[in-house]
């Protein structure tokens, strides 16, 4: 992360266009408010558009703005984004998804800060830095001429990559306790301590859906967690799912100590987990009860099997079952 927040600081004094690639969840739509609100544009506006999944002339419209009379139904001047985010920045989330048509307008106010609203004859000037995002990779669009190569050159004059978070876990630690005092505050709770091996698990996993994933694990958490500490127990069973399935799989970055395996798998001969994965089995429940256990008395057997209210053996077999696996 201080990499990629030294790299934005070269963009920053310069009004160049940057292109920020990235998975989803990375963080993209955060570097390109930091590069607003750090750089000389500050002051002014930061207006982002979404060019995915709108239709063509709406978005149009939506980035252009239109004048009075512009078509049946525009009934005044409307002012698109592009008025908006005048002597401020303009993010453009989803690039890769800008219909082609759109692509050569936006060519103009990229190359010569040039524009007209929808209807208009007058011809605008674009003061507004170009901030652009996408999840796909614009060099491989252009070249399979599904993006403009000329616009693309033009976005990305200096571009920065957020990487996937599996391939910068030494920040998790980092973001894990931003994310719980976070959470807390908004929850209105003292902030809780993470169990170190909570800590571990969060850096095994994978995140597919990045730091936006990691965030609402957190979040989760938190609101779970009872006492002042994160335990095992309290994190989403899908999460814990996910991390004992990769955990399974022989190439899986995850090495979990064999005597304490995740609480989330169902003990030996319970048969398989429920069917969707989207409700724990009454095993699942029990194993992670039992882990719970364990971590409120500090591994204490003894202790553990009193707060469960069974017998000593009784504790025993169920952890040897879960030792098992
Ligand atoms: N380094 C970070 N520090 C703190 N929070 C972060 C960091 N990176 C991402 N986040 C948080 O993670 C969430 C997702 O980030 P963001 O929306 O910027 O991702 P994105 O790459 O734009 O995702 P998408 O492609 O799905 O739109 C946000 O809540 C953001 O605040
Ligand atoms: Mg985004």
């Amino acid at each position: 992360m201080r990499a990629l927040l030294r790299q934005l600081g070269l963009a920053l004094p310069s009004t160049v266009s940057v292109l920020i690639g990235g998975e989803s969840g990375t963080g993209k739509e955060l570097l390109a408010r930091a590069l607003h609100e750090h750089g000389p544009r500050a002051k002014g506006p930061f207006v982002a558009v979404n060019c995915s999944g709108i239709p063509v002339d709406l978005l149009e419209s939506e980035l252009f703005g239109y004048e009075r009379g512009a078509f049946t139904g525009a009934t005044q001047r409307k002012h698109g984004r592009i008025d908006q985010a005048q002597g401020g920045t303009l993010l453009l989330d989803e690039i890769g998804d800008m219909p082609l048509s759109l692509q050569a307008k936006l060519l103009r106010v990229a190359q010569e800060s040039e524009y007209q609203r929808l209807g208009g004859t007058e011809t605008l000037r674009a003061d507004v830095r170009i901030v652009s995002a996408t999840h796909r990779d614009l060099a491989v669009e252009a070249e399979a001429g599904r993006f403009r190569t000329d616009l693309y050159f033009r976005l990305a004059r200096f571009v920065l990559h957020s990487p996937p978070l599996r391939e910068r876990r030494e920040d998790i630690p980092a973001l894990v306790q931003h994310f719980v005092g976070l959470a807390a505050r908004k929850e209105g709770r003292v902030v809780p301590a993470v169990a170190p091996r909570v800590m571990e698990a969060l850096q095994a996993y994978d995140y597919p859906g990045n730091v936006r994933e990691l965030e609402n694990t957190i979040g989760y958490a938190v609101i779970v967690a009872r006492g002042a500490l994160i335990t095992m127990a309290d994190l989403p069973v899908t999460f814990l799912r996910a991390l004992s399935a990769a955990a399974a799989r022989p190439a899986a970055l995850v090495a979990p100590e064999p005597a304490a395996p995740s609480p989330a798998r169902p003990p030996a001969g319970s048969g398989a987990p429920s069917g969707d994965g989207s409700f724990p089995t009454l095993a699942e429940v029990e194993q992670q009860h039992v882990q719970r256990a364990m971590e409120r008395t500090g591994g204490n057997k003894v202790e553990a099997a009193r707060l469960l209210d069974i017998s000593r053996m009784a504790l025993y077999r169920k952890l040897a079952l879960a030792g098992a696996r």
